[in-house]
C-alpha cells in the first residue's frame, strides 16, 4: 500500500489509486476540482486539465520532482510521493488559466442556463476565473440542436470533457456518437442523436459538467435553488429507481439520479423514472436529499423539510436558520 503525502496530509491508498481518488479520500479543500474525470465512466479523465497538481517528489525510490505540473485523475500514486495542490501557488496559477481557456468559448449566459446553480464550471469560475476575458476572437457559436425530445443540446456551452461520449459508448449497445473534427472545430457528433433510443441516454445530462446538455422537461421551469430535492424510490424493472425529485410544491419538476459527494452518479437510471414519472403518487418519498452547505441549492435550506404531509416532505419553518446580518457575515 503506497503511502502519498498530499498538501501535508498523509494517506495510505491501495496501489494504482490516482492522486485525485488519494485526494478525495483525505477530503476537504485539498481535492482537485475535476470536470472530465468520472469515477463510473472507463478512461474518463486527462481532458480538461482542472485537476493538475504539483508532484513535488516522485517517490521513495526516485525522490525527484515531475518537471511538469500532472493531471491528478490520470497520475497513479508511487510509495513515499508529495504533492501539492492548494498549498501550490503554481498549480493554482495554472488552474486560472485553465478555467481562462474553459471559457474562451463557453458563454457567460448562467443567467439562462438551466444549469445554473449546479454547474461545476460556474463554481470553478467563481474560485479561479478572472473577471476579464483577453480573448478578441470571434468565439464559435451552434444553434442548439434537440437530440430527441427529452434532450436539448447546447453546444456553445461544451467544454468536450467528453463524459457524453463515454457514457453512450458505454451505456448503450452501438457505438453511434462521439466528437467530429479537430480543434476549434470540434464539436459533439450529432451520431449521439441515435443514442437517445436507449433506455439510459438521458444519463448524459446529469453527466454534463455544464449546461450543453438539459433536461427539455425541466428547461426554463424553474431557477434549480427554488426547488426542493427529494430523495425518492420506486419499483422500476429497467434501473435501481432511486431518484431525486426536484420538487416545488407538490408538482415534481425534475427527476435526476442520487449523485454523490464529488457531484457523480450513484446508480444510473432509466429515461422512464427519469422522464415520464413527474406525479408525486409515482414514487415512495424518503426525505430531503442532503446537499453540500457549499451549493447555492442548499441556500433553500431543503435539508430542513422533515414534516411529511400525505407522504410530501414539507418545509419546517422552526429550523430555517436566522438570517446573519451583514457585520456578522464579514
Ligand atoms: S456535452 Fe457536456 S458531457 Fe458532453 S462533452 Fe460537452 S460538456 Fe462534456
Ligand atoms: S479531471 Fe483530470 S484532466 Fe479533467
Amino acid at each position: 500500500m503506497p503511502k502519498v503525502i498530499i498538501d501535508g496530509f498523509e494517506i495510505e491508498v491501495p496501489a494504482g489509486t490516482t492522486i485525485l481518488n488519494a485526494a478525495r479520500q483525505i477530503g476537504g479543500d485539498l481535492v482537485p476540482p475535476a470536470m472530465c474525470y468520472y469515477s463510473k465512466l472507463k478512461d474518463s479523465g486527462g481532458k480538461c486539465r482542472t485537476c493538475l497538481v504539483k508532484v513535488t517528489k516522485g517517490s521513495n525510490t526516485d525522490p525527484r520532482p515531475m518537471p511538469k505540473l500532472v493531471a491528478s485523475c490520470r497520475t497513479v500514486v508511487a510509495d513515499g510521493m508529495e504533492v501539492a495542490n492548494i498549498t501550490s501557488p503554481e498549480v493554482l496559477d495554472a488552474r486560472k488559466g485553465v478555467v481562462e481557456f474553459l471559457l474562451i468559448n463557453h458563454p457567460l449566459d448562467c443567467p439562462v442556463c438551466d444549469q445554473a446553480g449546479e454547474c461545476d464550471l460556474q463554481d470553478l469560475a467563481f474560485e479561479h476565473g478572472s473577471p476579464k476575458t483577453r480573448y478578441e476572437f470571434e468565439r464559435r457559436t451552434f444553434e442548439p440542436i434537440d437530440i430527441g425530445d427529452k434532450i436539448k443540446l447546447h453546444m456553445n456551452r461544451c467544454i468536450m470533457c467528453f463524459r457524453c461520449v463515454f457514457l453512450a459508448d458505454q451505456l448503450t449497445p452501438e457505438r453511434l456518437h462521439g466528437i467530429m473534427n479537430r480543434g476549434d472545430h470540434a464539436e459533439i457528433s450529432t451520431y449521439i442523436e441515435k443514442a437517445v433510443d436507449n433506455d439510459f441516454s438521458g444519463n448524459m445530462i446529469d453527466v454534463c459538467p455544464v449546461g450543453a446538455l438539459t433536461d427539455r422537461t425541466f428547461r426554463f421551469t424553474s431557477r434549480v435553488w427554488f426547488t426542493n430535492p427529494v430523495l425518492a424510490h420506486r419499483q422500476c424493472n429497467t434501473c435501481c429507481g432511486k431518484t431525486i425529485l426536484w420538487m416545488k410544491g407538490d408538482e415534481v419538476l425534475r427527476v435526476s439520479a442520487r449523485t454523490t459527494f464529488y457531484g457523480e452518479v450513484e446508480e444510473f437510471i432509466c429515461n422512464t423514472c427519469r422522464f415520464e414519472k413527474k406525479n408525486a403518487a409515482d414514487w415512495i418519498m424518503e426525505g430531503p436529499a442532503d446537499i453540500s452547505r457549499h451549493s447555492v441549492i442548499a441556500q433553500n435550506h431543503s435539508h430542513t423539510m422533515q414534516v411529511l404531509k400525505n407522504g410530501v416532505p414539507q418545509y419546517d419553518d422552526s429550523q430555517k436558520p436566522t438570517p446573519k446580518v451583514k457585520s456578522e457575515i464579514e
